[in-house]
């Protein structure tokens, strides 16, 4: 095969494979850019989340998918078409909202085989299809309750069998738990992604819950103010957040300026100030500014001050909490900056047991658990005493 071909026959499998597409697509309210020139493709057959805070432009970017907005710019492809200028109705696509707007007056079986009558389904049919889809969302013997006669976790699962039941090409949830507590919201999550598993339709999933979003997902785009700023599994986004927005959006995180005094053999060294440095490992250029991120959990306090060594730094325990099966201290640096730390209780010998506010402790880390952020925010130096 020459390698002409190749390259071709690659594209062709390529194409096939992605259920939806955005191609530099930007969309503006008057003045306000809610999605700007967001490149994404979305694999068939994938669980992908749309993820951040309120206002990035998730559900507005659902919306585009679902044909009820047009972007301004770019191009939306579904199934490798373009399908601007069609009509929501004609996308193969079908949406679940947190609000699950149920007929009231009709039952929970023709509730769910309401689509197929539109598509003029006979009776027998769209009934058979629909007892299947509740059946699917384990909601069965309810057939002909009324949707107020069901609970909000189980009105969700109505409304999620009503858009199964249409076998869409791909299904856009927008925070569909949204509305549930605490602990049914935990229950749904496991449903959603068994069925998901087995009905094997593309899920483009809305919420502003980083837990829900790396629990359940193959892939997490983590957007803030209307750009996706990192694309990748839920273990990348957090083992190796690549902006400090994600990195403090995912999980917590401390933060370490400082500048960079050693960079060699792909480690370096970066003197936070007051005799901290921080070692870890990639690459960066020698005298910049840079902003180091280190999970509470990769961070260990050990009773007295520090040994001035790399990767320690001495400081005092402000606060100490018990998390259930974890326990943090939060301590303060000598810099003035405080670091969250934080323990599993299930260890047989927990170091954290036996420190108290007030406390002078040395923080340490290994060099694997420094995250290179980019440039530190401030450029201006403290002033050191
Ligand atoms: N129809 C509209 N007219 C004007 N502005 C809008 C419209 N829809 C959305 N916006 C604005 O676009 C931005 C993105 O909104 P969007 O609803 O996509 O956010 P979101 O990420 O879904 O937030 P949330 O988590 O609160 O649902 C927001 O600033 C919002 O105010
Ligand atoms: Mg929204």
């Amino acid at each position: 095969m020459t390698q002409a071909t190749a390259d071709h026959a690659s594209a062709a499998v390529t194409s096939e494979e992605i259920d939806v597409e955005f191609r530099a697509v930007t969309k503006r309210f008057g003045s306000l850019t809610a999605v700007s020139s967001v490149n994404l493709r979305v694999h068939k057959g994938e669980f992908l989340s749309l993820l951040g805070p309120s206002g990035c432009g998730k559900t507005t970017s659902l919306r585009m998918i679902a044909g009820f907005e047009q972007p301004d710019e770019g191009e939306l492809l579904i199934g490798g078409r373009d399908v601007s200028g069609v009509p929501p109705y004609k996308r193969d696509v079908n949406t679940v909202f947190q609000q699950y707007a149920l007929f009231p007056h009709m039952s929970i079986l023709d509730n769910v085989a309401y689509g197929l009558k539109q598509r003029r389904v006979s009776k027998k049919e769209r009934h058979q299809q629909a007892a299947e889809a509740l059946e699917l969302v384990r909601l069965v013997g309810r057939d002909t309750h009324r949707p107020s006669m069901l609970s909000g976790g189980q009105q969700q699962r109505v409304a999620l069998a009503r858009a199964l039941v249409m076998n869409p090409r791909v299904l856009l949830l927008d925070e569909p738990l949204g509305a549930l507590d605490l602990k049914l919201r935990k229950e749904m999550q496991i449903e959603l992604k068994r069925i998901q598993d087995q009905v094997g339709i593309t899920f483009i999933y809305v919420t502003h819950d980083q837990e829900e979003a790396l629990s359940m997902s193959d892939r997490v785009a983590v957007m803030s103010n209307g750009v996706i700023e990192q694309l990748d599994e839920p273990r990348a986004i957090y083992d190796r957040p690549l902006t400090p927005f994600v990195a403090d959006f995912i999980g917590d995180m401390n933060f370490i300026d400082g500048q960079v005094v050693e960079a060699a053999d792909g480690g370096f060294a970066v003197d936070a100030g007051q005799g901290v440095v921080v070692r870890g490992r990639g690459d960066v250029a020698r005298g910049r500014r840079v902003r180091v991120g280190i999970r509470p959990e990769r961070m260990a306090a050990h009773p007295g001050g520090g040994d001035g060594r790399a990767n320690s730094a001495p400081s005092e325990v402000v606060t100490k909490m018990y998390l259930g099966d974890q326990v943090q201290i939060v301590a303060r640096l000598a810099s003035g900056s405080e670091v969250i730390v934080r323990e599993q209780r299930t260890s047989a010998d927990p170091a954290l047991d036996t420190i108290n506010p007030g406390d002078q402790v040395a923080i340490t880390w290994d060099e694997a658990a420094p995250h290179l952020l980019g440039d530190a925010p401030h450029a201006v130096e403290k002033e050191t005493p």
